[in-house]
């Protein structure tokens, strides 16, 4: 799976996404350090250790380096998204509760880490090792970095 890259100065306001998601009662936030846990065992649950460990790191950083979407009900945990967490300028991973899938979750958290990605003073974002290249392309703009795959996951064991 290829690298993506993003141009961040093209990434323009997104209010109206954040505004439609809250109308179905669901808020993308920027975790505290006392829900570190909460959201590694949501990673754990829904996807795989790698990923939670690689969220883990959002936590070393300040500002925490990940979204979250939640519930406002239910204070539950419906989708997340990282940057910073693998490589410096890396977007990722992110991943939505199965059963709450095509809301617009993935693409309010992907744009939201790329604004955060551009206020912290980036240029560029790359989407690592992307599956779904089409969500990215269409949400984002993101275009395929030729030669990228397996790039630096390479020295994963
Ligand atoms: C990819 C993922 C995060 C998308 O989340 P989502 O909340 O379903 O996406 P959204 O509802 O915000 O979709 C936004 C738009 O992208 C489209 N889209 C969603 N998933 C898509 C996909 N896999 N391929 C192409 N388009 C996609 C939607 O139809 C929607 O289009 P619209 O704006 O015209 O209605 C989710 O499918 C997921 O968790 N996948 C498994 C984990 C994963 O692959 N993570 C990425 C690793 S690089």
């Amino acid at each position: 799976m290829p690298d993506l890259l993003v141009k961040l100065y093209n990434i323009s306001d997104n209010s109206s996404v954040y505004k439609e998601l809250e109308e179905k009662g669901i808020k993308i936030i920027r975790p505290m350090t006392p829900n570190k846990y909460k959201v590694h065992e949501f990673v754990l649950k829904h996807f795989h250790e790698g990923w939670a460990n690689e969220v883990d790191t959002a936590f070393t950083r300040f500002p925490v380096s990940c979204f979250v979407a939640v519930d406002m009900a239910t204070k539950e945990i419906l989708g997340f998204a990282g940057y910073d967490c693998t490589y410096k300028a890396y977007f990722g991973p992110t991943g939505v509760d199965e059963t709450k899938r095509k809301l617009g979750i993935g693409k309010a958290l992907l744009l939201r880490c790329m604004e955060a990605l551009r206020d912290e003073g980036y240029a560029y974002a790359i989407i690592g090792s992307a599956g779904p290249v089409h969500f990215y392309e269409k949400c984002c703009g993101a275009t395929v970095i030729e030669d990228s795959s397996p790039g630096i996951y390479a020295s994963l064991i």
